[in-house]
This record gives structure tokens, sequence and C-alpha cells, in this order.
């Protein structure tokens, strides 16, 4: 017997496919967006994304003071247009020398809105980060009885300990006693990269949590060394090997509230970073909910995506969610080699590579 013929044409087969997605206004609890000519050339990119970021303080010279921090925030905001509607939270970097008063007197005054230690020589500007944790105890008791967030660098820095292993060796002598020792500080270990870190976390208290990067999901070791050194896949801590990125992309789309949005962006300039020395970090912004919406796609977890960008992080620091809706929409693309140009031109993460999504702002009347 003849077979009937279709009615239509067949469709290409596609498993749950969406094609735009739409979902709370995002943050990033964790951007570097420098200062000067770099920070004209970046805060847009993390503004039109983001509605608020923590600002991380590693400038040089540092952000110490509730004025210095006061100022730069203005500078951010004169760098932005008023309708980007983007709030930067300030953050306060520790020294062996900080001073618990201007520590508690810049996050009541709301100016501060976390401290970041940098362990000393860590990574950039990080040369007058703390040398032993214990010099920052009284400022560490301040900021338990108020509230405040520590976001923690997780890395050792002795030469004697291998690179890759900085950050399981942090959690075995640093953040073991730091939790036992301040069991009421709320402690984000940020930009975490092993699987170490996974459990560590999803085994502490309540009051630990961490943030991943998009490259840190998308990239293990080997992108550092395909087919020569590859400097703008080079951030701190290091990508690590491919069970580490397997684990924090369990993590990262597993829906614990633990775990949320922050890119890590650094922008330095190509100069800096293609160099006999090159500089550490990766200029994510542009491209960020891109890389994360693919990774979570690639997961089967893309209903995740907006609880780990837009909902745990507020939560965790205890700020109102965002209440607008923001837009991606599947529309494949290759992300430049180069944005901008001269001292702040830059090689955005992804370049030269095809992405699935694209941000396209707020939701409209179709959403
Ligand atoms: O890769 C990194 N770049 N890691 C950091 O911890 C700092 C950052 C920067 O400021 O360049
Ligand atoms: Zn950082």
């Amino acid at each position: 017997m003849p077979t009937e013929a279709p009615i239509t044409a067949p469709q290409p087969f596609r498993t749950n496919a969406i094609d735009r997605l739409v979902m709370r206004r995002a943050d990033d609890w964790h951007v570097h967006l420098r200062d000067g000519a770099m920070l004209g050339a970046v805060a847009q990119f993390t503004a039109r994304q983001f509605a608020r970021a923590i600002v991380m303080p590693n400038l040089d010279p540092p952000i110490t003071s509730v004025a210095a921090a006061a100022a730069y925030r203005s500078r951010i905001l004169a760098a932005l247009a008023p309708s980007d509607g983007f709030t930067p939270l300030m953050t306060c970097y520790l020294t062996d020398d900080s001073d618990p008063d201007e520590i508690e007197r810049g996050f009541e005054a709301g100016v501060f809105a976390a401290c970041k230690l940098y362990p000393a020589h860590a990574t950039t500007n990080s040369r007058l980060g703390v040398t032993d944790i214990r010099r920052i105890y009284p400022a560490l008791e301040a900021m338990q009885r108020i509230g405040m967030p520590l976001l923690l660098h997780g890395e050792v820095t002795g030469k004697e300990v291998d690179i890759f292993d900085r950050e399981a060796v942090f959690l075995d002598l640093v953040l073991s006693r730091l939790v036992v020792r301040f069991p009421a500080l709320k402690i984000v270990l940020e930009h975490i990269t092993t699987a170490d870190a996974v459990a560590f976390i999803e085994s502490g208290p309540a009051t630990l949590a961490a943030t991943i990067t998009p490259h840190h999901l998308a990239i293990n070791r080997n992108a550092m060394f395909e087919g020569g050194i590859r400097p703008h896949f080079y951030c701190l801590p290091v990508a690590k090997r491919e069970h580490h990125r397997l684990a924090l992309r369990r993590a990262a789309t597993s829906g614990a509230a633990k775990f949320f949005l922050g890119t890590d962006s650094a922008p330095h300039a190509i100069g800096d970073k293609q160099a006999a020395c090159g500089c550490a970090g990766i200029f994510c912004a542009p491209y960020a909910l891109e890389s994360y919406a693919q990774t979570f796609e690639e997961e089967g977890a893309l209903d995740r995506l907006e609880a780990f960008a837009s909902e745990h992080g507020p939560r965790f620091y205890g700020l109102a969610l965002n209440t607008e809706r923001i837009a991606l929409e599947r529309t494949p693309h290759v992300a430049p080699h180069r944005l901008g140009a001269g001292a702040t031109e830059l090689a955005p993460f992804h370049a030269g590579a095809s992405l699935n999504w694209r941000f396209v702002g707020a939701a409209d009347e179709r959403d």
C-alpha cells in the first residue's frame, strides 16, 4: 500500500527548544569596572546587561576608605547615562591595617556593600592585600556583628603551592578555619574553579555562598594552550581540569541558592594581555548573559538561569529582587575579535566564536 504523502514539509527536530527567553533583570555580583578611560570604555557593557553590580576595589591605589568608594561610585555613574538605571554596589579593599570603624561607618552609610579580601600578591593590584588573615580579625568581628558580607579571593599565594592547587589549599588552610571562628559572618567565595570548592560550599553553613563566572563554566585549562599560548583565557584563579568545570556546571545549574552569577569581568588592554608577562583577567562583560544562557541550555537547565542570575544573589545580600524584565533571543551570532580602540582596545570572551543567544534588552509587550 502506498504511504500517504505528508501534508506539511517535515520540521527540523528540536527538543523543547525555545527562541525567546524572558526573565527578571539580572545582577552581576563580581565585576572589575576599572577607572579613567578604561571605566569609560567598559562600564556600558555591564550596565546594559545588569541592574546592579558588586564593583571590585582593586584599583591602584585601592579603595580602602568610605570617601574613596563614594568618589569612585560617582565616577562610575558619571560614565553612564541615568537611563541605564544601573546601581554600582561598592566594596572596601581589606589591608593589614583595615579600620573596623571605617568599615562599619561605610556600611551603615550605604556606601560599602561588602569587603573584599585579596591575599597579598594573589592577583591584579593585590600588593596591599592581606598578608595574614589574623590581621583582619577585628574587621571581621565588626562585619559579622553588622551583617556585612566578606568576599574572598580564595587562593593561597605561597610559591611552594602549585598554581592549580591554590584554591583547594585555601579551603583547607583558611576558609575552613574562618567559618568556624566567624559562624555568623556572611562569606562569598568568589569565582570558584574547583570541584573541591563546590563540595565545600554545598556542605558548608547557610552563611557561605559562591559566585561562578561564565568562563569557568565554558573553558578548562586546555583553552590556555590550544595550538599556542592563549593569553585571553588566562585569569585568576586559573581554569582547572575538565572534571572541575563539570562540577561547576552542575553547581550553577542545580538550582541551589548558594551559587549565583558573578562574571569577574576583568578588562586589560590587549597589549597588557599579549605581553611577556601578561595580565590576568577575562573581559566577559559584553556577552555575559549570552554565555551563561549557552551553558544552561547545554545542561538542559534554561529554566534555572533566572534564579542563578537574578534571585540567589540579592537574597544572599538581603536586597530586593529587580522587578524589570529582560529578554534574550535565539539569534546565532559571532562575537567580534576586538572592541574599542587604542589604549582601551579589548578582546571580549568568546571573541571570534559563535553564540546561540543574544541579549536584546528590556522585555517588550510581546512578553
Ligand atoms: O583574573 C583576574 N583578574 N582575577 C582577579 O582576581 C583580578 C582580576 C583583575 O582585576 O584583573
Ligand atoms: Zn575579580
